[in-house]
């Protein structure tokens, strides 16, 4: 069940307080990675949520890039990556968003993605949901539509969901 899942994953995910900076608790994946057939089963539970809602798979850079791509692969979909800046070549859409200190952003292809595909867009965790909301900006800018959100985890308490409350976000675990 969907509630057997999130529990594994839960119990899987190691937390590490005040790393990268004091005050936050890193939620490390690693061991969810390494646990064999987890990643492919969190994949299929990510597609099963939209299932026939979604064209293409955009995974955002960088720790969106594994479950994203495994998503993709399995679906058998396209697969385009929204990168950090600089780093995309051609001409890009961009962007912005907030971190804690100033802002970063991200990029897409100007022909990645064609105007009304239906895009999954994969990251691994949603925490303020800055990093999504940037993302749908740039399918917005690409005139495609966000069919939907997939992330492996989100923490709860920090905006995320209510930041996001335009879009389908599915989330496979939650933590406080
Ligand atoms: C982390 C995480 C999400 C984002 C969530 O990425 O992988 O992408 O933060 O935070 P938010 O909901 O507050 O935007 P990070 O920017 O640390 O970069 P990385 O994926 O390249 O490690
Ligand atoms: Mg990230």
């Amino acid at each position: 069940t969907d509630g057997e899942v999130a529990a594994r994953i839960v119990g899987l995910l190691r937390g590490y307080p005040d790393h990268p900076r004091p005050g936050v608790v890193f939620q490390d994946l690693s061991p969810l990675y390494a646990e064999p057939g987890l990643l492919a089963e969190l994949a299929d539970r990510a597609d099963a949520l939209f299932a026939g809602a979604y064209d293409r798979v955009l995974a955002v850079e960088s720790r969106g890039f594994v479950l994203g791509a495994v998503i993709a692969a399995r679906r058998g979909v396209p697969l385009t990556l929204a990168r950090k800046p600089g780093k995309l070549p051609g001409a890009t859409h961009q962007a912005a968003y907030t971190l804690e200190y100033g802002t970063d952003s991200l990029e897409l292809q100007r022909d990645a993605v064609a105007p009304g595909d239906r895009v999954l867009v994969v990251d691994d965790v949603l925490a303020t949901g800055g990093t999504l909301a940037a993302v749908a900006e740039l399918v917005a800018a690409a005139d495609a539509k966000v069919a939907g959100m997939a992330v492996v985890v989100e923490l709860t308490g920090l905006g995320g969901a209510e930041r996001l409350a335009d879009h389908r976000v599915a989330a496979l675990s939650e933590v406080a």
